[in-house]
């Protein structure tokens, strides 16, 4: 269900797969931002980055003046370096790297994994600036926070201007046809695809 407080017109210069990216995966991203009121030259920890809501908050992040370092598998490194994170891999040793790559510290956390990958990292971030959204219970038993969401107009139009002026990528990598939603949803649980799939209905 669309709500109208919840709607905005598609500007030119963003497509309609790139629009359907938006309100979930780039809108929790600025909720997120949003949620822990970081200042400029804070460092953010990003875990989980290539995906979905990680491509965008990462870039958001950037643009407000954050520095980001972003956990995701080997092949992603390029990527995210690109949107302006240090990429760390994941695994074994995962926190000394991410202290190598923040030396003062990480001030916020938005976890996108949960469970041993949550744990990994939960020691390198005050409690009350621990967030995730892909395990709740246990972030609110390791002290953390979920994001609250602001689904509002306001922030689509604000998401979708940043999309027209090309300061905002979601990364529409995979677009697929609904009679294809199947093999869309398996790409999706498998937990490791870069930015957002789409399906055109
Ligand atoms: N508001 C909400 O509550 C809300 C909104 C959106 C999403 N979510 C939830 O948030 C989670 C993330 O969403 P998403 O759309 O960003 O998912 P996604 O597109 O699947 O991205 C998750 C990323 O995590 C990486 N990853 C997998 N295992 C990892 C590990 N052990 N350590 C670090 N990174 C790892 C994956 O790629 P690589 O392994 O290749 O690096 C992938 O890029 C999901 O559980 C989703 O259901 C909640």
């Amino acid at each position: 269900r669309v709500t109208a407080g919840f709607a905005a017109h598609r500007p030119p210069g963003v497509s309609p797969e790139q629009a359907a990216a938006l309100p979930v995966a780039a809108g929790t991203a600025w909720d997120t931002l949003t949620n822990l009121d970081l200042p400029a030259g804070a460092t953010l920890l990003v875990n989980g980055a290539g995906g979905g809501v990680g491509v965008p908050l990462v870039q958001l992040a950037r643009r407000r003046g954050l520095a980001v370092v972003g956990t995701a598998s080997p092949g992603k490194h390029a990527l995210l370096a690109g949107f302006g994170a240090v990429p760390v891999a994941y695994g074994d040793g995962v926190a000394d790297r991410i202290r190598a790559a923040a030396p003062g510290g990480v001030d916020g956390a938005l976890d996108l994994v949960g469970g041993d990958a949550l744990r990994a990292v939960a020691g390198l971030v005050p409690a009350a600036a621990l967030y995730s959204i892909a395990d709740k219970a246990l972030v609110a038993q390791l002290g953390g926070r979920d994001v609250t969401r602001d689904r509002s107009t306001a922030v689509l139009d604000a998401l979708a201007a940043l999309v027209a002026a090309g300061e905002l990528d979601p990364l529409v990598r995979e677009v697929r046809p609904l009679a294809e939603a199947g093999a869309a949803l398996a790409l999706v649980e498998q937990g490791h695809v870069t930015g957002k799939v789409v399906l055109v209905l």
